[in-house]
């Protein structure tokens, strides 16, 4: 018996050192946490409960059998944030890299299966050389089966991927599939084929930074959701994070009581649109002041800026928030940002979370690259995504609401349940001068002409009131009782129920 629970000891000892004090060193010189420090300071203190501390690799190939390590690599289990359960896996890169073996991806599974059952969402800390190249296709098998979960996962338990290290190949797959990527700045990267690869196939000289770092994820490609600047940042921000998503499709969102008011009036919005329709304003300072103590989680804040996503609170519970920003490029909507909004509208409608939409859109982006990169295809997928949405949605037209655009805003039509527009609103087929243009044509030149006919347009058509009329807007209201009347309107949907006809799945234009 005594002889056990030393042995149980020694090996514990073994699993917490890893891959060894060297590694371990290694691993902090690059200004990266060891995996478990990693869980250690996502988790509520004393928390975790670790799973498979003992499991080992099965591999004889290449001498493996002399290269055990209790634990293989990943450290995995469950414990809480802020008193909510949640399920993680922390990649361990000083074990083999953090590379995947068989067993090391059984691990991972176990703990997903759990996660499935008991309803908790699933946080992964990656860090990892990609397939363990000893052991071959029974690292290919193992990933497939993780791919498999997330797949069966996706809309029951929220998934998160924190990127801390390497993630690359096939490996990228994974957290492809999982509802958010964050990365840390300098220290993860991210690719299919690593810069060799790219040299030799592309002649294309690239680092690994400039090819998959944080920078190019959260800026160009749009496959992160944000970026943290160390792995403590990045750990402390996740708890925030997690705090404002339900534990799975069958709860509704957690609640925080709030001191600040759901009647607070906030006249500073009475003054943010500009006289000048043509002017932009920054819609951020909109939502900031809207939302729960200004607590804003925006998601890819640097990624196709002219739609701004992100979690706030109203009246202690989570919304989805979709904006429109007039800064960039006058808030059309485009390619990138069709498909930015679009998924964000559909995790918050998988997970019960209602979406509130603010609006200033004078439309699409018009152009060659948009036709030639299907913006008829991306646009429809933010359309398919307001309309197939059951959650409460509550819409906000601050100004422009033009064209086709207006519809997929989370417009009436699309079964918006509570639509606002405040006194600046224009809701037109199009801008007054461009209507103009087109129905006036023969006046082109004369340029009183023109004025005096876009001025009879816009008294005509771009008002709240022609909209107000059929009833396709709820109610004009007063910039400065936005909260009010959006905390009002969700308190009243909060039992809403709505269901889509039955069927298997739909067929979102991908
Ligand atoms: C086994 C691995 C490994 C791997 C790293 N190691 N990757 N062992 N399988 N995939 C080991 C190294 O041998 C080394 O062991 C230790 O981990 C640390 O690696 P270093 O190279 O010293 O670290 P670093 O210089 O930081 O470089 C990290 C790295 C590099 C860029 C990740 O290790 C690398 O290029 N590894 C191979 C990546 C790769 O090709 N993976 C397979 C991709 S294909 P010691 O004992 O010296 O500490 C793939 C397919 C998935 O993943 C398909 C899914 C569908």
């Amino acid at each position: 018996m005594h002889d056990i629970i030393r042995q149980l000891e020694e090996k514990r000892q073994q699993a917490r050192l890893g891959g060894g004090k060297k590694r371990i060193e290694n691993q902090h010189k690059k200004g990266k946490l060891t995996a478990r420090e990693r869980i250690e300071m996502l988790l509520d203190p004393d928390s975790f409960e670790e799973w498979d501390m003992f499991v080992e690799h099965r591999c004889s190939d290449f001498n493996m059998s002399k290269q055990t390590i209790p634990g293989d690599g990943v450290v995995t289990g469950y414990g809480q944030i802020n008193g909510r359960l949640v399920f993680v896996f922390s990649q361990d890169f000083t074990v083999l890299g953090g590379s995947l073996s068989e067993s090391h991806s059984e691990k991972i599974c176990k703990i997903m299966d759990q996660a499935m059952k008991v309803g908790a969402p699933v946080i992964g800390l990656n860090d990892s050389g990609g397939a363990r190249i000893q052991e071959g296709v029974d690292s290919l098998a193992g990933y497939a089966e993780v791919f498999q979960r997330n797949v069966l996962a996706s809309g029951v338990v929220p998934q998160v991927s924190m990127i801390m290290g390497p993630c690359a190949g096939g490996a990228v797959y994974s957290p492809a599939m999982t509802d958010f990527i964050f990365m840390v700045e300098n220290t993860s990267y991210m690719f299919v084929t690593g810069p060799d690869v790219v040299k030799t196939v592309t002649q294309e000289d690239v680092t690994h930074e400039e090819l998959g770092g944080a920078l190019t994820h959260t800026s160009k490609s749009g496959v992160a959701d944000k970026a943290f600047e160390n792995d403590a940042d990045a750990l402390l921000m996740l708890r925030r994070f997690i705090d404002f998503l339900p534990a799975n499709n069958r709860e509704k969102p957690p609640v925080r009581p709030t001191p600040d008011s759901p009647n607070r009036i906030e006249e500073s919005l009475d003054t943010l649109v500009p006289d000048n329709p043509n002017k932009p304003y920054d819609m951020r300072e909109l939502i900031v002041k809207v939302v729960d103590e200004g607590d804003f989680f925006e998601l890819q804040p640097d990624y196709a800026g002219n739609i701004l996503i992100g979690f706030g609170r109203m009246e202690g519970s989570t919304v989805g928030i979709v904006a429109n920003q007039p800064m960039v490029l006058a808030g059309c909507l485009d390619i990138e940002s069709s498909k930015k909004a679009a998924r964000f509208v559909r995790f918050c409608d998988c997970f019960n979370i209602p979406v509130v939409t603010f609006v200033d859109v004078p439309g699409f982006l018009p152009g060659t690259a948009q036709e030639y990169g299907g913006i008829i295809k991306h646009g429809a997928k933010l359309l398919y995504a307001f309309a197939e949405a059951t959650v409460p949605k509550v819409t906000v037209i601050t100004r422009k609401a033009y064209g086709g655009a207006y519809d997929v805003m989370s417009s009436k039509h699309l079964r918006g349940d509570v639509n606002f527009a405040w006194p600046s609103a224009e809701i037109a087929v199009m801008g007054p001068k461009g209507a103009v243009e087109i129905i006036f044509r023969n006046d082109i030149g004369d340029d009183d002409k023109i004025e005096e006919r876009t001025e009879e347009y816009r008294q005509r058509f771009a008002n709240p009131f022609i909209v107000g009329h059929r009833g396709f807007i709820d109610d004009v209201i007063m910039p400065h009782n936005t909260r009010m009347r959006i905390c009002r309107s969700l308190r009243m949907l909060r039992n809403k129920k709505l269901d889509n006809p039955w069927k298997k799945h739909g067929n979102i234009p991908l």
